[in-house]
């Protein structure tokens, strides 16, 4: 208790830069850095390539050290390459990231279409595609269709450190032989070979050096996205010297913004885009990882310097990125787009697609640190009731738990846990607890007990379990890498075995970066052994994405397969998106955290991780009234929406601030609840397709230069554009409407844009900025209750805006919210709506859906009715042509239905003469 305590005041200092790394402090950064100032290169060995039904695979020989590396180039179905670089005969076997691939890929026959002693040419069938590959100095090219769009290796950044033996283990003969030059021996005390040193921490290195890197150079290409997660611009900058992006999970506590450090999870996959080619490139690798991004503007150069008058040739733009990773080997996709949408697909197709969530986690979430006792849970969630706000999740932090021993209940606080979950299932609300991945040492708690009995903790290179401080104090980790483990950990969410757990209960994984709070940057020591006998420096940003697995997967099973899992995670890695949603952590209750979360999460998204969110009003922190209210504003419009607060802080329940606050936090929150099928249909767009929830414009509008820097606002789905005000005092801001095609409408005065131009919106502290893009209809309900499962049967309003041309089209999901049915039985409706010469059409979208649902279009508003109807009927298959009244506005250029009774589920049409 003692040493929680304690810990809790670590907390919360700010940010301490000297706990974390900068880039001065990270060996092999140092060493690579050292190494690639000298010339060194690499030659590929073409009389040594064997072109094999998967592969093609060929030596790489570094000229000094004559050490050879076995390349493997691998076309995959959906245009993407594969290319694997390993030593060719290691000391040991080196670290390749498994469990993030959905499957094996499936490959496809590269052909050797010309190519001479000095090239080889790999071309997939139809030819679009090329590897092009240079023997001396080895560089890969990769070509569509003549044009050069990436480079490989063409800075001669290539580097790997090969398994040495341990020199006190060499004879005199090997230390000779095995002095690669590419690791340096000169000044082996501040490379950190064998040792790196950092604070009063010593790295000890079993392995040696093992660390490696690559280039990539894109041509053409300035606008470069994705790596998460940062506290950083949407669009990667480039990088200065020391100052690079670095990938390492890490707790940091009201960590920076603007600053590329690591926080809680890694992604190592960036996209680059221009007009006309999207491509992304996904660097599978687990150990520390730091990429740095080089542009270059286009410049215009003579060709002979010897001769001023030869003409001038425009040289495109470039990025270079350069990846280096503390270990592992070099296992690179390249995504060759040619769209935004194809890269996403390939993107899933290697590392699948956002889980789809079920309903109520779409609605408000509501947290704090910690919701005291019963009592508290009780009088909050009637709190909601009492002020008509809609919500669907009370949160119960670390404090619920006997000690900070998860999976128990603190007896005096909670002392009927099913009694309180009753209570939320009566409201149709649910309960998210939280469960950590660090056990408290105690031999006395069951859980610690079994672990450590069947030797699942992850161990101490000096033998025996790992221990290191946490919240309930000394604690061991459990080691999720080992499959056994991930077993037994999700055994642990069956009903009987989790007491005082109910069906409505999902859990929160959170400090599974890991965080160890005396470890060196707050968390696990490198050296530490896994299972496999993996040292922890080759898997660190792999292991939150392990514990969410075990967790979904265990509340899958306890359900016996039947129900959806919802399981929020602070750390994670390429493919967490299967296992549920990711928020982003400690931020601070300023208007420059509330600007940052926009950014944070379009990064998040594209990179797959659709489900994200941040916490709305800061974390830490007492946000004044008017910041909290256009967080709620902001946060209702962002995938995932959930209120917290650290345990200092002031209570702020949305009520706590005068009338007029709650009223508007009230509206922002069911705004949200209306969008609800939008979201929805959303959700499943990307669980199906891999299209993003929330999307940075330039996804959207991938031929518009002016796209592809805006961070303020961003579309959701294709047909809502948000611009939260993030900003004190605004009364105006300036949004920018995109495509010279496109129409726009204000979705509350319904005044109209043309895009492709900026606008000024005068804002009130009740003006969300939302626009509906011409073109589109947009599902909603129109009745809110307490929460989403009081929303089921409600009726839907269907908001047509038509384009330029006078038409529109728009889709809406549904199942029944929470089972696998969709999938296994095909329980689910899909309908398409779709307006054209003034007839509305709902038509089924996908036939092999079926679910009974009782709902009924109620009202139709259609944006951009330039005159007044004489007329409006509906048409059904099964009914007579029915009359309707409407109302029409000349002023706002609308017409509006409010009396139908059209079931959702049959096919109808609605005229309008
Ligand atoms: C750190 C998390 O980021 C925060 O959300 C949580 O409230 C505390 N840990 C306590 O569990």
């Amino acid at each position: 208790m003692e040493a929680a305590k304690e810990e809790v005041s670590v907390e919360d200092e700010a940010v301490d830069e000297n706990v974390f790394k900068d880039c001065s402090k990270i060996a092999f950064y140092r060493r690579q850095k050292k190494q690639l100032s000298k010339k060194s290169t690499y030659r590929a060995l073409l009389d040594s390539v064997r072109i094999g039904k998967d592969s093609t695979n060929f030596q790489i020989i570094n000229e000094a050290t004559k050490i050879p590396l076995l390349a493997e180039v691998y076309g995959l179905k959906g245009n993407i390459f594969r290319i694997k670089i390993n030593e060719e005969a290691p000391l040991k076997p080196r670290y390749e990231v498994p469990d993030v691939l959905t499957s094996k890929p499936s490959t496809i026959r590269l052909f050797s279409c010309s190519g001479d002693a000095d090239s080889l040419v790999l071309a997939d069938e139809k030819g679009d595609l090329k590897l092009h590959i240079t023997a001396d100095p080895f560089k890969i090219d990769l070509v569509s269709k003549e044009d050069v769009v990436l480079s490989i290796n063409s800075m001669g950044q290539l580097y790997f450190e090969h398994l040495q033996i341990p020199p006190k283990q060499r004879t005199s003969k090997e230390n000779e032989d095995d002095a690669p030059t590419d690791t340096l021996q000169e000044n082996q005390d501040d490379m950190g070979l064998w040792e790196e040193k950092f604070r009063d921490f010593v790295d000890i290195k079993a392995n040696g050096p093992t660390s490696i890197g690559l280039d990539f150079s894109l041509h053409g290409f300035s606008h470069l996205y994705g790596i998460p997660q940062h506290a950083e611009s949407h669009q990667l900058k480039s990088t200065g010297d020391g100052d690079v992006y670095r990938l390492y999970n890490l707790d940091v506590y009201g960590y920076k913004i603007h600053n590329k450090m690591g926080i809680y999870g890694s992604v190592p996959y960036l996209l680059a885009h221009k007009l006309g080619r999207t491509l992304g490139i996904f660097w599978l690798n687990a150990s520390e990882t730091l990429v740095e991004i080089k542009t270059e503007p286009p410049v215009e150069n003579t060709l002979t310097q010897m001769d001023p008058l030869a003409p001038k040739q425009k040289v495109r733009c470039q990025t270079d990125v350069h990846w280096m990773s503390e270990s592992g080997i070099i296992d690179v996709f390249l995504l060759t787009g040619p769209t935004p949408s194809e890269v996403f697909k390939q993107y899933s197709y290697l590392t699948g697609t956002q889980a789809l969530p079920p309903l109520f986690s779409l609605g408000y979430h509501q947290c704090r640190w910690n919701y005291e006792d019963e009592q508290d849970v009780k009088a909050v969630d009637a709190g909601f009731d009492e002020h008509d706000i809609p919500y669907d999740v009370m949160w119960l932090d670390i404090e619920h738990t006997k000690g900070k021993r998860y999976f128990t209940w603190d007896k005096k606080r909670f002392p009927k846990p099913k009694r309180m979950q009753e209570l939320l299932r009566s409201k149709k609300r649910k309960l998210v607890v939280i469960s950590d991945p660090h056990i408290k040492v105690d031999p006395k708690y069951s859980l610690y007990a079994k672990a450590k009995e069947q030797g699942f903790f992850v161990r101490s290179p000096e033998g025996g379990d790992f221990e290191g401080v946490c919240w309930p104090g000394l604690s061991s980790y459990l080691d999720f890498t080992n499959p056994k483990v991930r077993e037994w950990y999700s055994g642990l969410f069956a009903f009987p075995v989790y007491q005082g757990s109910t069906d409505i209960l999902f859990i929160w994984n959170d400090m599974n970066e890991p965080s160890v709070f005396r470890g060196p940057e707050l968390t696990m020591q490198k050296n530490a052994i896994h299972h496999g006998n993996w040292e922890h420096r080759e898997l660190h940003n792999i292991y939150g994405f392990y514990q969410q697995m075990a967790t979904a997967e265990g509340l899958m099973q306890r359900s016996e397969g039947k129900e959806r899992p919802f399981v929020l995670t602070r750390s994670f890695f390429a493919g967490s998106q299967k296992y549920g949603a990711v928020w982003t952590g400690d931020n601070k209750s300023d208007w420059i955290y509330l600007k940052i979360s926009i950014p944070m999460l379009l990064t998040l998204s594209i990179t797959g991780i659709c489900f994200c969110g941040a916490d709305v009003g800061g974390f830490i922190g007492n946000p004044k009234a008017e910041l909290l209210v256009r967080w709620y504003q902001a946060g209702a419009y962002q995938p995932f929406f959930r209120g917290h607060a650290t345990m200092k802080t002031k209570r702020r329940e949305p009520w706590l601030f005068g009338e007029e606050h709650t009223q508007l936090i009230r509206e922002a929150i069911r705004e949200r609840y209306a969008l609800l099928p939008y979201w929805y249909t959303l959700f499943y767009h990307a669980h199906v397709t891999a299209e993003p929830i929330m999307r940075p414009l330039w996804v959207e509008f991938p031929n518009e230069l002016e796209t592809f820097s805006v961070e303020d606002e961003y579309l959701l789905g294709s047909a809502l554009l948000v611009h939260p005000v993030t900003e004190p005092k605004v009364t105006m801001v300036d949004v920018f409407l995109p495509g010279s095609d496109e129409v726009w409408y204000d979705c509350k005065t319904f005044a109209h844009w043309d895009g492709a131009c900026s606008v000024k919106i005068p804002v009130a502290l009740d003006t969300i900025p939302v626009f509906q893009r011409g073109g589109s209809v947009v599902p909603l309900k129109t009745t809110i209750g307490k929460s989403t499962g009081w929303m089921a049967e409600a009726p839907y309003a269907l908001r047509v805006a038509l384009n330029s041309k006078g038409s529109a089209v728009g889709e809406l999901y549904l199942d029944d919210g929470h089972s696998f049915q969709y999938s296994h039985q095909k329980q689910f409706v899909h309908r398409k709506f779709s307006f054209c010469s003034g007839v509305l059409i709902n038509s089924c979208a996908d036939k092999r859906g079926h679910y009974p649902s009782k709902c009924v279009v109620e009202q139709i508003l259609i944006l951009g009715v330039r005159k007044q109807p004489s007329t409006v009927t509906t048409h059904s298959t099964d009914g007579e042509d029915q009359p309707v009244a409407f109302t029409y506005s000349a002023q706002t250029s609308t017409l509006s239905v409010k009396t139908l009774s059209l079931s959702i589920n049959t096919n109808w049409e609605v005229h309008i003469r």
